[in-house]
């Protein structure tokens, strides 16, 4: 059975790194999958707080962060308020060094300066307190089960659901959940979103 009064932190889509006031770098995310997640979870009774990038209308918390640094602050704030945090965000690495205040006008030719983005999940697993769960994705092109190996590990998490590079903007994902010794412990088939959803809530949270 569920525990009805844990609380859920999930993150969805991909940040958004301004350039100007109106141009960003981005990713093809559409925030179904931590969407999917935070429904479920509610529709389970959990308490949900729901971080995304862009604005949402639901019955449950949801709190706006649009860029990886917007994300990492609100996270700090709301983790600790939380026993499970599921980090489904598709996080920039990359984010311009300047920001320009006023738009780039196009007669001009520029060159983009990025940095990278604080690695959240990584930062966040350093104030976990230990009856806290951290669960991080892994997307992957190539070597998917050991580079999520590499990333349970490197970002201390307690599981990591690995999954292909085609689930980013589809409706449909595969996934595979390994715990903390890095063992297999679900694999899906190739389906719905929402379906996908109820399989992690129901193997993780039980
Ligand atoms: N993530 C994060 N902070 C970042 C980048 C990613 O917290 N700056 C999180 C993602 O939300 C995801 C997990 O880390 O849960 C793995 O993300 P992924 O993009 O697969 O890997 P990266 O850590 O970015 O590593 P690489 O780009 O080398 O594959």
């Amino acid at each position: 059975m569920f525990d009805r009064k844990k609380r859920i932190l999930i993150t969805a889509g991909g940040t958004k790194e301004y350039i100007d006031p109106i141009r960003y770098i981005s990713n093809d995310s559409s925030g179904k999958m931590g969407i999917s997640i935070a429904d479920a979870s509610y529709d389970l009774g959990f308490d949900v707080t729901l971080v995304c990038t862009f604005n949402l209308d639901k019955p449950y918390k949801t709190l706006l962060a649009s860029s990886a640094f917007d994300m990492k602050k609100v996270l700090l704030q709301e983790f600790l308020k939380n026993d499970v945090l599921i980090m489904a965000a598709a996080v920039s690495d990359f984010t311009p060094k300047k920001y320009q205040k006023h738009k780039i006008k196009s007669s001009e030719n520029i060159t983009l300066e990025l940095i990278k983005t604080p690695d959240i999940l990584k930062d966040i697993s350093k104030i976990k307190k230990p009856e806290q769960k951290i669960i991080g994705f892994a997307l992957e092109t190539e070597n998917l089960i050991n580079n999520a190996k590499e990333k349970l590990k490197k970002k201390n998490l307690d599981y990591i659901i690995a999954n292909e590079s085609s689930a980013i903007g589809s409706d449909y994902n595969r996934i595979i959940i390994l715990n903390q010794k890095g063992e297999e412990i679900y694999a899906s088939g190739l389906e719905e979103k929402s379906s996908v959803a109820k399989s992690i809530l129901e193997k993780i949270m039980t």
